[in-house]
């Protein structure tokens, strides 16, 4: 729901002091705190921005210094204020689930990337309805989690009909939309991979484009070699879409070295990495972005986050929610994964999940709380953001706002 303000005037919906907080996350690195941590702090939102944020007692001057008297009070009880969290990378439109390769996999099988085919069949057949259905509620599972920027791929439909109804269908609950034409080579094709790759730089590419933001390709044994990786996106890049790349994921590979040396935005999963991977990332802009849920559901080794921030490599965390490989749309889990498998701090898994996720796909306006941007903020039942990955499994997020807007969460249905 938008609602139209004049300029000048104020939003009361959308405008509120958000009080009493007992631990505010901002993500504004301030005296060598990349968190910005405020304790007894508040923040002002006017018209789902945000206006201010300090000390709760230095409030009453930002509100004397221009929101309309009168401003509504929301009291945060002492309890712990992070920004909303940004999953960078999901596959949130498919149709169909795979619950028996999951029995199977926790029963001794291998996890490959042929699995893929089965999602693909059953997105090929459900309607639009069905699909956007399956989306919402999904969406609606990672908003009361706390997410309130994500990203969804492209990737189960595979020929240009249904790739095109996945991308138009995503469209409608994100602008972060990913082509993932080249995720495996479609079951139509099988035996001849250059051949789809052609279909996805030309057809699929054309048919998808006015919807999507980005271009994505599965750079590993299974899916695609590097160079067929370099001409899907090499040709995104062409049709003006920016570049994220899915690869080390099941073995040592040449997906974080082709990411670099394309400036894509992001390289995901990074499981199996070489000192020179490494270093390549450290001297990049390319993020990288973990995906521990992962490892999780798949009995995979987890990323070694701990290598990477120790060379300075700038990581982000997300869910790559998905039917196959992760199918869990909560941000805290995947913290608490970060915290307890991967050698991240509490505080450096909390930043990866929002201020990381923001720079995986390139925004300033989100994962960060200061003034201009986004009033998205989730209030934890908690006194601090580490209960985040102490307290696994227990839904501790309490209050969601987007754009200054309440959503609903398990706690305020
Ligand atoms: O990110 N790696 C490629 N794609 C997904 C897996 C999708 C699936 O198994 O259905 C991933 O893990
Ligand atoms: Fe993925």
């Amino acid at each position: 729901m938008s609602t139209s303000v004049p300029t000048g005037a104020t939003d009361a919906a959308k405008t509120f002091l958000l009080t009493g907080i007992g631990e505010l996350t901002t993500n504004v690195a301030a005296d060598g705190d990349p968190c910005g941590t405020v304790h007894d702090a508040a923040v002002l939102v006017r018209n789902g921005r945000i206006a201010w944020t300090g000390r709760a007692t230095d409030a009453s001057e930002a509100l004397a210094s221009g929101a309309e008297p009168g401003v509504r009070i929301v009291n945060a009880g002492g309890r712990a204020v992070i920004p909303g969290f940004v999953d960078s990378h999901t596959h949130l439109i498919f149709g169909g689930d795979r619950a028996e390769e999951f029995t199977a996999r926790m029963a001794g099988e291998r996890y490959a990337a042929g699995g893929i085919r089965t999602t693909v069949a059953a997105t090929r057949a459900a309607t639009d309805d069905h699909l956007r259905a399956r989306l919402a509620a999904l969406v609606a599972e990672c908003r009361a989690q706390g997410t309130t920027t994500l990203e969804v791929k492209t990737g189960y439909g595979l020929d240009v009909e249904t790739e095109a109804r996945l991308a138009r269908l995503a469209a409608e609950v994100t602008d972060e939309v990913t082509f993932l034409g080249a995720h495996v080579v479609a079951p139509d094709h099988a035996g001849s991979a250059d051949e789809y790759v052609d279909l996805v730089v030309g057809d699929m590419l054309r048919a998808v484009s006015s919807h999507v933001r980005w271009i994505d390709a599965f750079c590993e044994e299974g899916a695609f070699t590097a160079d067929q990786c370099r001409r899907v996106l090499e040709a995104g890049r062409a049709a003006g879409l920016g570049i994220r790349v899915h690869g080390n994921q099941l073995g040592f590979g040449e997906g974080v070295r082709l990411a670099v040396a394309l400036g894509a935005a992001a390289v995901d999963h990074c499981t199996f990495l070489t000192d020179d991977d490494v270093i390549a990332l450290a001297g990049s802009d390319t993020v990288a972005t973990l995906l521990p849920g992962v490892e999780f559901s798949t009995r995979q080794p987890y990323p070694d986050a701990r290598r990477l921030r120790d060379a300075g490599v700038t990581v982000a965390l997300a869910s790559d929610c998905n039917p196959g490989s992760s199918f869990t749309s909560s941000l805290p889990f995947v913290i608490a994964l970060a915290v307890r498998e991967m050698g991240m701090t509490p505080a450096e898994a909390v930043w990866a999940a929002t201020a990381g996720g923001a720079r995986a796909l390139r925004r300033t306006d989100v994962g960060t709380i200061a003034p201009g941007t986004r009033a998205d903020l989730v209030l934890l039942d908690a006194p601090s953001r580490v209960h985040l990955a102490y307290r696994p499994g227990v839904p501790l997020v309490r209050r969601v706002w987007k754009d200054g807007e309440e959503l609903p969460t398990a706690a305020t249905p």
